[in-house]
């Protein structure tokens, strides 16, 4: 029998929102990879990725401790017509506008690892698809309407509900443990100087 066809972020959106997630285990969190993915990406990875930072609701910051990105829906299209909803990791850059007088510190404007969430947040019950990306970095001011590249390259695991929100929290602590042990790999490290980003 063949296996069930998994639906992409785009035509779960293209007919209505998705079906409920699970929530999450006490046993799934427990045996969680601390790699994931092939040696090197492999198809539909990589993913190119840019936009202008918009606003989203500003949970990740202020009730997740994990602030993200969000990247206007034109530019999710490259990841959302081709992959599921979930988590994902990669690389990602951001750069300031010309002319723009909120500077950003020079470690700040390096390609830098990410995570980043695909999907409708079930947690927190989103009616629209979104992507946000969480870049690895204590930046030290916010960058909304700046320009976000990123390269996606892989994927971590599916998005789920929570009982609480210290339960999602401690998950996305361990995609951004899952993620930098899977960029080590010399094959995704290549990655971090794409021709996507912009390298002085
Ligand atoms: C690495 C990562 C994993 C996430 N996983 C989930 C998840 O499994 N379930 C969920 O409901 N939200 C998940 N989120 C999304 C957060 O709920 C979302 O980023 C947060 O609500 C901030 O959104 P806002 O900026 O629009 O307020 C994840 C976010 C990140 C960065």
């Amino acid at each position: 029998m063949a296996a069930a066809k998994i639906e992409t972020a785009a035509e779960i959106a293209a007919h209505g929102a998705p079906p409920p997630a699970p929530v999450q285990t006490q046993s799934y969190r427990e045996s969680r990879p601390q790699i994931v993915g092939p040696e090197s990406p492999q198809p539909p990875f990589p993913i190119h990725l840019s936009g202008l930072v918009q606003r989203g609701f500003g949970r990740g910051g202020k009730d997740l401790g994990c602030p993200t990105a969000n990247l206007p829906d034109e530019s999710i299209s490259p990841l959302s017509s081709v992959a599921r909803t979930g988590v994902y990791y990669g690389y990602a850059q951001v750069i300031p506008p010309a002319g723009e007088d909120r500077p950003l510190l020079e470690d700040e404007v390096k390609v830098l690892p990410m995570v980043m969430s695909l999907g409708w947040n079930p947690f927190y019950h989103n009616e629209r698809l979104t992507a946000e990306i969480h870049i690895m970095h204590a930046f030290k001011s916010d960058f909304y309407g700046f320009e976000l590249r990123a390269v996606v390259l892989g994927y971590i695991r599916p998005e789920l509900d929570y009982v609480s929100r210290e339960a999602l929290i401690a998950d996305i602590e361990t995609d951004k443990s899952v993620a930098l042990n899977s960029l080590k790999r010399p094959d995704y490290q290549k990655f971090a100087v794409d021709s996507h980003f912009q390298l002085s």
